[in-house]
């Protein structure tokens, strides 16, 4: 009877600390101002916090202003502006209706007019995933108006004049590579309808596997992650789950992708800028098993030379023991404490 109750109380207390511990991990959005501005003909959604200097954080997929929400709370105590906005297409910003509109060039132009409308005329610039990608061609087409770039994940893409970018994807990692088979319009969303969103959403953003993403033939099926664990990770709660799918429900999926599907024709329009340098200052985090870093040519791109050689003010490149793709959720102040380290320099 006595090691009966002694077991309950334990019980008990062990509940009593996950409960202090799970109010510990939840964040405090309540200071976190929500509203919507016209940029480059868009209605765009933007979440910001704090006075100072502007820091503003561009997010990836299958993402949303949120994934931010631990930085903008610890940036703007440490006297930062942050701002993060959803990019065209995504979340509550307007989603234009042809696949054209998806240009990097006209999200670059979304993030410009965004920070004219901010009244100031350079940022900190904090970004991961597409958001990385953006960020540096913000820094390749418009260097003025960044002080400084903190890039989670994607490395700068340098730009082979000999082959379009999804034609060398292809080409190297095969058809089923994930950005392969987000090309046709249409196809991918129908594979995703199947399994359904908070399953598609769940499966890319706690995936650990390493290497490049390669789906099951024909079908979304297991996608990114095949062993999908029944219980989330402790940096993602079922309130985030439930709030990156509820934007994407409305949304549906067809608006990022068309990012991908402009890849082709990106690597067009760049073409004048082949060669061309990254001078902004750069600090680059990835984890040592996100999905990017060790898809074969990134990791050696970035640990051999190549990346510094694009990108000659590259300052610091801190590869996370354990980490995978999300770095900016999973290991949400450690990379607080890197980008105001950073950020301070500049
Ligand atoms: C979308 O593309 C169409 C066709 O090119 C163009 O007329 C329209 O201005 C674009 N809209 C935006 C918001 O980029
Ligand atoms: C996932 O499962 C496959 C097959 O069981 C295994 O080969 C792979 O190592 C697993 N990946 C991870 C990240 O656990």
């Amino acid at each position: 009877m006595a090691k009966v109750g002694m077991k309950k109380l334990w019980l008990v207390m062990l509940a009593a600390c996950f409960n202090v511990w799970q109010e510990t991990m939840a964040v405090d959005l309540a200071g976190i101002k929500e509203r919507t501005v016209e940029v480059n003909g868009i209605k765009m959604h933007v979440a910001e916090k704090g006075e100072g200097p502007v820091v503003l954080f561009l997010h990836g997929f299958p993402e949303l202003w949120y994934t931010w929400r631990h930085q903008m709370v610890a940036l703007s105590s440490l006297g930062y502006r942050a701002v993060a906005p959803d990019l065209r297409g995504f979340g509550e910003t307007e989603a234009p209706p042809s696949v054209t509109n998806y240009t990097v060039f006209h999200i670059v132009d979304d993030v410009v007019a965004l920070i004219e409308s901010l009244g100031v005329g350079q940022v900190y610039l904090v970004a991961h995933d597409w958001g990385a990608i953006i960020g540096w061609y913000l820094c390749l087409l418009h260097p003025e108006r960044v002080k400084a770039y903190v890039c989670l994940s994607v490395p700068f893409l340098h730009r082979d004049p000999h082959v379009r970018t999804v034609d060398g994807l292809c080409a190297t990692y095969g058809p089923d590579y994930y950005i392969c088979r987000f090309q046709k319009p249409g196809e991918m969303e129908a594979q995703m309808a199947a399994v359904g969103t908070p399953y598609v959403i769940r499966n890319i953003l706690t995936t650990r596997e390493t290497g490049p993403p390669i789906l099951p033939k024909g079908e979304y099926g297991t996608g990114f992650n095949p062993n999908m664990s029944s219980t989330l990770p402790s940096w993602l709660t079922q309130d985030d789950l439930d709030y990156y799918v509820s934007k994407y429900e409305k949304t549906g999926f067809t608006p990022p992708l068309n990012y991908y599907r402009n890849l082709n024709l990106d690597w067009e329009l760049l073409a004048p800028y082949t060669g061309v340098k990254i001078q902004t200052p750069v600090k680059f985090i990835t984890g040592e098993l996100d999905t990017v870093y060790t898809t074969p040519y990134f990791r050696e791109y970035i640990d051999n030379g190549g990346f510094k050689e694009d990108v000659p003010n590259l300052k610091q490149v801190i590869v996370q023991k354990g980490v995978a793709h999300f770095n900016n959720e999973e290991t949400a102040d450690e990379i607080n404490d890197h980008i105001y380290h950073f950020i301070t320099q500049f």
